[in-house]
Protein backbone atom coordinates (compact mmCIF):
# COMPACT_ATOMS: atom_id res chain seq x y z
CA UNK A 1 0.00 0.00 0.00
CA UNK A 2 1.05 3.55 -0.60
CA UNK A 3 1.87 5.52 2.07
CA UNK A 4 0.94 9.35 2.13
CA UNK A 5 0.77 12.15 3.55
CA UNK A 6 -2.45 13.63 5.31
CA UNK A 7 -3.91 16.45 2.95
CA UNK A 8 -4.55 19.65 4.55
CA UNK A 9 -7.95 19.87 5.65
CA UNK A 10 -9.12 23.82 6.05
CA UNK A 11 -9.66 24.34 9.99
CA UNK A 12 -13.13 25.46 8.91
CA UNK A 13 -14.34 22.39 7.59
CA UNK A 14 -12.93 20.22 11.11
CA UNK A 15 -14.64 19.78 13.71
CA UNK A 16 -17.51 17.89 14.15
CA UNK A 17 -17.26 16.64 17.22
CA UNK A 18 -19.04 19.50 19.85
CA UNK A 19 -21.72 19.54 17.94
CA UNK A 20 -21.62 15.41 17.31
CA UNK A 21 -21.51 15.01 20.62
CA UNK A 22 -24.12 17.48 21.78
CA UNK A 23 -26.39 15.68 19.21
CA UNK A 24 -25.53 12.76 20.63
CA UNK A 25 -26.82 13.66 24.17
CA UNK A 26 -30.00 14.50 22.65
CA UNK A 27 -29.70 10.49 21.36
CA UNK A 28 -28.65 9.48 24.39
CA UNK A 29 -31.41 10.95 26.93
CA UNK A 30 -34.29 9.63 24.42
CA UNK A 31 -32.53 6.12 23.72
CA UNK A 32 -33.42 6.45 19.92
CA UNK A 33 -34.49 9.29 17.78
CA UNK A 34 -33.99 10.68 14.46
CA UNK A 35 -31.07 12.59 14.67
CA UNK A 36 -32.54 15.31 11.95
CA UNK A 37 -35.33 15.84 14.77
CA UNK A 38 -32.73 16.23 17.39
CA UNK A 39 -30.94 19.23 15.01
CA UNK A 40 -33.89 20.69 14.14
CA UNK A 41 -34.06 21.19 17.90
CA UNK A 42 -30.90 23.20 17.96
CA UNK A 43 -30.00 26.91 18.61
CA UNK A 44 -29.13 29.45 15.78
CA UNK A 45 -25.86 28.92 16.62
CA UNK A 46 -25.51 25.21 16.80
CA UNK A 47 -27.04 25.23 13.47
CA UNK A 48 -24.67 27.23 12.10
CA UNK A 49 -21.98 25.43 13.28
CA UNK A 50 -23.40 22.45 12.17
CA UNK A 51 -23.32 23.39 8.78
CA UNK A 52 -19.68 23.50 8.06
CA UNK A 53 -18.56 20.93 10.28
CA UNK A 54 -21.55 18.48 9.84
CA UNK A 55 -21.42 15.33 6.96
CA UNK A 56 -23.46 17.13 3.46
CA UNK A 57 -27.19 17.32 4.54
CA UNK A 58 -27.97 14.93 1.34
CA UNK A 59 -26.50 11.94 3.33
CA UNK A 60 -30.09 11.08 5.03
CA UNK A 61 -30.16 11.11 9.11
CA UNK A 62 -29.88 7.68 10.73
CA UNK A 63 -32.55 6.37 12.89
CA UNK A 64 -30.16 4.22 15.89
CA UNK A 65 -29.65 3.85 19.58
CA UNK A 66 -26.70 6.14 20.71
CA UNK A 67 -24.13 3.74 21.89
CA UNK A 68 -23.47 3.35 25.60
CA UNK A 69 -20.72 6.65 26.82
CA UNK A 70 -19.51 4.02 29.45
CA UNK A 71 -15.76 4.20 30.00
CA UNK A 72 -15.77 0.30 30.44
CA UNK A 73 -17.62 -0.58 27.00
CA UNK A 74 -15.47 -2.30 24.55
CA UNK A 75 -18.22 -0.88 21.61
CA UNK A 76 -17.25 2.69 23.11
CA UNK A 77 -14.19 5.05 23.79
CA UNK A 78 -13.49 8.24 25.36
CA UNK A 79 -10.69 9.12 22.63
CA UNK A 80 -11.63 12.23 21.06
CA UNK A 81 -13.40 11.63 17.77
CA UNK A 82 -11.73 12.04 14.24
CA UNK A 83 -13.24 15.31 13.08
CA UNK A 84 -16.02 14.38 10.05
CA UNK A 85 -13.52 16.31 7.16
CA UNK A 86 -10.50 13.69 7.78
CA UNK A 87 -13.13 10.57 7.76
CA UNK A 88 -14.70 11.39 4.93
CA UNK A 89 -12.00 13.28 2.91
CA UNK A 90 -8.74 10.67 3.97
CA UNK A 91 -9.66 7.42 2.49
CA UNK A 92 -7.92 4.40 1.06
CA UNK A 93 -10.64 3.11 -1.71
CA UNK A 94 -8.28 1.83 -4.47
CA UNK A 95 -11.75 1.50 -6.69
CA UNK A 96 -11.63 5.17 -7.07
CA UNK A 97 -7.97 5.69 -7.46
CA UNK A 98 -4.86 5.59 -4.79
CA UNK A 99 -4.88 9.13 -4.05
CA UNK A 100 -5.86 9.79 -0.14
CA UNK A 101 -8.47 11.95 -1.68
CA UNK A 102 -9.59 10.41 -5.03
CA UNK A 103 -12.23 8.48 -2.97
CA UNK A 104 -13.64 12.10 -2.14
CA UNK A 105 -13.42 13.39 -5.00
CA UNK A 106 -14.26 10.62 -7.58
CA UNK A 107 -16.52 8.16 -5.50
CA UNK A 108 -19.96 10.13 -6.61
CA UNK A 109 -20.30 8.45 -9.46
CA UNK A 110 -21.02 5.42 -7.70
CA UNK A 111 -25.13 4.36 -7.93
CA UNK A 112 -25.61 2.73 -4.19
CA UNK A 113 -29.48 2.24 -4.87
CA UNK A 114 -30.57 -0.41 -5.83
CA UNK A 115 -27.96 -2.44 -4.06
CA UNK A 116 -28.06 -6.37 -3.58
CA UNK A 117 -25.86 -8.36 -1.87
CA UNK A 118 -25.07 -12.05 -3.32
CA UNK A 119 -24.95 -14.82 -0.61
CA UNK A 120 -23.72 -18.63 -1.19
CA UNK A 121 -21.16 -21.04 -0.29
CA UNK A 122 -21.81 -23.36 2.83
CA UNK A 123 -25.59 -21.34 3.52
CA UNK A 124 -28.59 -22.94 4.42
CA UNK A 125 -30.04 -19.24 2.86
CA UNK A 126 -28.33 -18.68 -0.30
CA UNK A 127 -29.51 -15.95 -2.51
CA UNK A 128 -29.68 -12.48 -3.96
CA UNK A 129 -30.37 -9.91 -0.83
CA UNK A 130 -31.90 -6.56 -1.57
CA UNK A 131 -30.24 -4.24 0.73
CA UNK A 132 -33.69 -2.95 2.17
CA UNK A 133 -34.51 -6.41 3.17
CA UNK A 134 -31.05 -6.68 5.37
CA UNK A 135 -31.35 -3.56 6.40
CA UNK A 136 -35.48 -4.23 7.63
CA UNK A 137 -33.89 -7.18 9.94
CA UNK A 138 -30.92 -5.83 11.25
CA UNK A 139 -31.41 -2.56 14.04
CA UNK A 140 -29.13 -0.08 14.04
CA UNK A 141 -27.35 1.18 16.51
CA UNK A 142 -23.90 3.39 17.03
CA UNK A 143 -20.37 2.41 17.83
CA UNK A 144 -17.04 4.39 18.41
CA UNK A 145 -14.49 2.49 17.38
CA UNK A 146 -10.41 2.92 16.65
CA UNK A 147 -9.92 2.43 13.06
CA UNK A 148 -5.83 1.71 12.37
CA UNK A 149 -4.41 1.61 9.10
CA UNK A 150 -1.48 -0.69 8.06
CA UNK A 151 0.15 2.48 6.88
CA UNK A 152 0.40 3.51 10.18
CA UNK A 153 -2.72 6.04 10.67
CA UNK A 154 -5.55 5.98 12.59
CA UNK A 155 -8.98 7.90 13.14
CA UNK A 156 -11.57 7.19 15.73
CA UNK A 157 -15.11 6.97 14.18
CA UNK A 158 -18.76 6.77 15.49
CA UNK A 159 -20.03 4.04 13.17
CA UNK A 160 -23.87 3.42 12.75
CA UNK A 161 -24.56 0.29 11.50
CA UNK A 162 -25.00 -3.98 13.10
CA UNK A 163 -23.43 -6.41 14.13
CA UNK A 164 -22.09 -8.91 11.41
CA UNK A 165 -22.82 -11.73 13.46
CA UNK A 166 -26.27 -11.05 13.59
CA UNK A 167 -26.56 -10.26 9.52
CA UNK A 168 -24.61 -13.74 8.74
CA UNK A 169 -26.80 -15.79 11.15
CA UNK A 170 -30.01 -14.50 9.60
CA UNK A 171 -28.03 -16.86 6.08
CA UNK A 172 -27.67 -19.86 8.07
CA UNK A 173 -24.13 -20.53 7.75
CA UNK A 174 -24.03 -24.62 7.93
CA UNK A 175 -21.55 -26.43 9.77
CA UNK A 176 -18.88 -26.56 7.22
CA UNK A 177 -18.87 -22.84 7.16
CA UNK A 178 -15.11 -22.25 8.76
CA UNK A 179 -14.66 -18.97 6.77
CA UNK A 180 -16.50 -16.28 5.09
CA UNK A 181 -15.37 -14.12 2.13
CA UNK A 182 -16.55 -10.54 0.80
CA UNK A 183 -16.44 -9.00 -2.25
CA UNK A 184 -16.46 -5.46 -3.41
CA UNK A 185 -18.65 -4.18 -6.51
CA UNK A 186 -16.79 -4.37 -9.71
CA UNK A 187 -18.36 -1.76 -12.38
CA UNK A 188 -15.69 0.32 -14.18
CA UNK A 189 -18.00 3.07 -15.33
CA UNK A 190 -18.32 4.26 -12.33
CA UNK A 191 -14.95 3.10 -10.53
CA UNK A 192 -11.87 5.08 -12.29
CA UNK A 193 -9.32 3.11 -10.34
CA UNK A 194 -10.88 -0.04 -11.33
CA UNK A 195 -10.03 1.22 -15.28
CA UNK A 196 -6.73 2.17 -14.88
CA UNK A 197 -4.14 -0.06 -16.47
CA UNK A 198 -1.40 0.50 -13.26
CA UNK A 199 -4.03 -0.81 -10.58
CA UNK A 200 -2.18 -3.18 -8.47
CA UNK A 201 -5.73 -5.47 -7.81
CA UNK A 202 -7.03 -8.17 -9.36
CA UNK A 203 -10.74 -6.73 -9.33
CA UNK A 204 -12.94 -7.46 -7.28
CA UNK A 205 -11.17 -6.39 -3.68
CA UNK A 206 -11.53 -9.21 -1.54
CA UNK A 207 -11.30 -9.92 2.51
CA UNK A 208 -12.24 -12.84 4.29
CA UNK A 209 -12.67 -13.58 8.05
CA UNK A 210 -12.67 -16.79 10.08
CA UNK A 211 -15.99 -17.70 11.21
CA UNK A 212 -15.63 -16.64 14.95
CA UNK A 213 -14.22 -13.99 14.08
CA UNK A 214 -17.07 -13.16 12.11
CA UNK A 215 -18.95 -14.23 15.04
CA UNK A 216 -17.47 -11.82 17.43
CA UNK A 217 -19.78 -8.88 19.38
CA UNK A 218 -17.09 -6.42 17.71
CA UNK A 219 -17.74 -7.14 14.30
CA UNK A 220 -19.66 -4.85 12.45
CA UNK A 221 -21.72 -3.39 9.27
CA UNK A 222 -21.23 -0.36 9.10
CA UNK A 223 -24.10 1.59 7.04
CA UNK A 224 -23.35 5.04 8.61
CA UNK A 225 -21.19 7.47 10.49
CA UNK A 226 -21.23 10.91 12.18
CA UNK A 227 -25.40 9.70 12.49
CA UNK A 228 -25.87 9.93 9.10
CA UNK A 229 -25.53 7.26 6.08
CA UNK A 230 -22.20 6.44 5.18
CA UNK A 231 -20.27 8.50 3.04
CA UNK A 232 -19.69 6.96 -0.73
CA UNK A 233 -16.32 7.43 0.19
CA UNK A 234 -16.52 5.41 2.87
CA UNK A 235 -17.65 2.57 1.16
CA UNK A 236 -21.57 2.80 0.74
CA UNK A 237 -23.85 1.30 1.46
CA UNK A 238 -22.53 -1.16 3.11
CA UNK A 239 -19.08 -1.90 4.94
CA UNK A 240 -16.91 -4.15 7.29
CA UNK A 241 -15.69 -2.66 10.50
CA UNK A 242 -13.22 -4.71 11.56
CA UNK A 243 -11.53 -2.58 14.93
CA UNK A 244 -9.03 -4.72 15.91
CA UNK A 245 -7.54 -5.60 12.53
CA UNK A 246 -5.62 -3.48 9.66
CA UNK A 247 -8.17 -1.68 8.06
CA UNK A 248 -7.61 -2.90 4.70
CA UNK A 249 -9.74 -5.90 6.26
CA UNK A 250 -12.39 -3.65 6.49
CA UNK A 251 -14.09 -4.18 3.05
CA UNK A 252 -16.23 -1.66 1.70
CA UNK A 253 -19.56 -1.67 -0.77
CA UNK A 254 -19.96 -5.35 -0.36
CA UNK A 255 -22.33 -6.96 -3.10
CA UNK A 256 -21.09 -10.71 -2.20
CA UNK A 257 -20.62 -12.95 0.91
CA UNK A 258 -19.46 -16.34 0.43
CA UNK A 259 -19.27 -18.76 3.28
CA UNK A 260 -16.11 -22.00 2.97
CA UNK A 261 -14.77 -24.60 4.31
CA UNK A 262 -11.67 -23.39 3.64
CA UNK A 263 -9.58 -19.81 3.86
CA UNK A 264 -10.64 -17.73 1.14
CA UNK A 265 -7.68 -15.77 -1.27
CA UNK A 266 -7.79 -11.90 -0.46
CA UNK A 267 -6.83 -8.98 -2.39
CA UNK A 268 -3.55 -7.38 -0.05
CA UNK A 269 -2.78 -11.21 0.94
CA UNK A 270 -2.19 -12.47 -2.81
CA UNK A 271 -0.65 -9.59 -4.37
CA UNK A 272 1.87 -8.75 -1.25
CA UNK A 273 1.62 -11.92 1.03
CA UNK A 274 4.84 -11.26 2.86
CA UNK A 275 3.60 -7.71 3.77
CA UNK A 276 -0.02 -8.30 4.42
CA UNK A 277 -1.72 -11.50 6.27
CA UNK A 278 -4.81 -13.30 6.27
CA UNK A 279 -5.06 -12.08 10.29
CA UNK A 280 -3.71 -9.07 10.12
CA UNK A 281 -4.33 -8.23 13.64
CA UNK A 282 -2.97 -4.80 14.55
CA UNK A 283 0.38 -5.92 16.62
CA UNK A 284 3.38 -3.23 17.22
CA UNK A 285 5.62 -6.10 17.93
CA UNK A 286 5.37 -7.50 14.43
CA UNK A 287 6.33 -4.61 11.80
CA UNK A 288 5.92 -4.45 7.97
CA UNK A 289 8.62 -5.24 6.30
CA UNK A 290 8.97 -2.34 4.85
CA UNK A 291 7.64 0.04 8.01
CA UNK A 292 7.41 -0.31 12.26
CA UNK A 293 4.28 -0.51 13.21
CA UNK A 294 4.83 0.12 16.79
CA UNK A 295 3.10 3.84 16.65
CA UNK A 296 0.35 5.70 14.78
CA UNK A 297 -0.42 9.42 13.77
CA UNK A 298 -4.00 9.56 15.20
CA UNK A 299 -5.48 12.10 12.65
CA UNK A 300 -5.34 14.54 12.29
CA UNK A 301 -2.17 15.33 11.85
CA UNK A 302 0.73 17.34 10.43
CA UNK A 303 4.26 18.19 10.49
CA UNK A 304 4.49 20.04 13.08
CA UNK A 305 1.79 18.45 15.34
CA UNK A 306 2.47 14.73 14.09
CA UNK A 307 -0.34 13.46 17.18
CA UNK A 308 1.67 10.03 17.09
CA UNK A 309 0.91 7.84 20.02
CA UNK A 310 1.95 3.93 20.45
CA UNK A 311 0.08 1.61 18.94
CA UNK A 312 -1.88 -1.29 21.06
CA UNK A 313 -2.09 -4.89 20.15
CA UNK A 314 -5.54 -5.64 18.88
CA UNK A 315 -5.78 -1.93 18.66
CA UNK A 316 -6.65 -1.89 22.27
CA UNK A 317 -9.01 -4.61 22.02
CA UNK A 318 -7.35 -7.17 23.52
CA UNK A 319 -9.40 -7.98 26.25
CA UNK A 320 -12.01 -8.86 23.80
CA UNK A 321 -10.37 -10.97 21.46
CA UNK A 322 -7.28 -12.24 22.67
CA UNK A 323 -8.96 -15.60 23.58
CA UNK A 324 -9.96 -15.87 19.78
CA UNK A 325 -5.90 -16.41 19.11
CA UNK A 326 -4.86 -18.24 22.03
CA UNK A 327 -1.97 -20.72 21.29
CA UNK A 328 -1.25 -19.32 17.66
CA UNK A 329 2.30 -17.37 16.86
CA UNK A 330 0.73 -14.02 16.14
CA UNK A 331 4.46 -13.68 14.29
CA UNK A 332 3.93 -16.40 11.99
CA UNK A 333 0.04 -16.16 11.68
CA UNK A 334 0.18 -11.96 11.55
N1 LIG B 1 -12.30 -1.68 0.54
C1 LIG B 1 -12.22 -1.64 -0.80
N2 LIG B 1 -13.19 -2.21 -1.52
N3 LIG B 1 -11.19 -1.05 -1.45
C2 LIG B 1 -10.15 -0.48 -0.76
O1 LIG B 1 -9.21 0.05 -1.38
N4 LIG B 1 -9.16 -0.01 1.44
C3 LIG B 1 -9.04 -0.55 2.80
C4 LIG B 1 -10.39 -0.59 3.51
N5 LIG B 1 -11.42 -1.12 2.66
C5 LIG B 1 -10.18 -0.53 0.67
C6 LIG B 1 -11.30 -1.12 1.30
C7 LIG B 1 -8.08 0.18 3.62
S1 LIG B 1 -6.43 -0.05 3.23
C8 LIG B 1 -8.44 0.95 4.67
S2 LIG B 1 -7.27 1.62 5.73
C9 LIG B 1 -9.86 1.25 4.94
O2 LIG B 1 -10.72 0.73 3.94
C10 LIG B 1 -10.04 2.76 5.01
O3 LIG B 1 -11.36 3.07 5.33
P1 LIG B 1 -11.79 4.60 5.32
O4 LIG B 1 -11.41 5.17 3.98
O5 LIG B 1 -13.27 4.60 5.56
O6 LIG B 1 -11.03 5.26 6.44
Amino acid sequence: MLITKPNDVLSSEITPESVYLNRRKFVGASGSLLLGGALAACGKTEQAEAKVSEPPSDLAALEFSAVKKDAANPFYTTEALTPYADVARYNNFYEFGTGKDDPYKYASALTTNPWQVKVDGEVAKPGTYNLEDILAKNPLEERIYRLRCVEAWSMVIPWVGFPLGAMLQQFEPTSDAKYVKFETLVRKEEMRGQRSFSSTIDWPYEEGLRMDEAMHPLSFMATGLYGREIPKQNGAPLRLVMPWKYGFKSIKSIVRISFSKRQPATSWQQIAPHEYGFYANVNPEVDHPRWSQASERRLPSSLFEPNRIETRLFNGYAEQVAGLYSGMNLVRYY
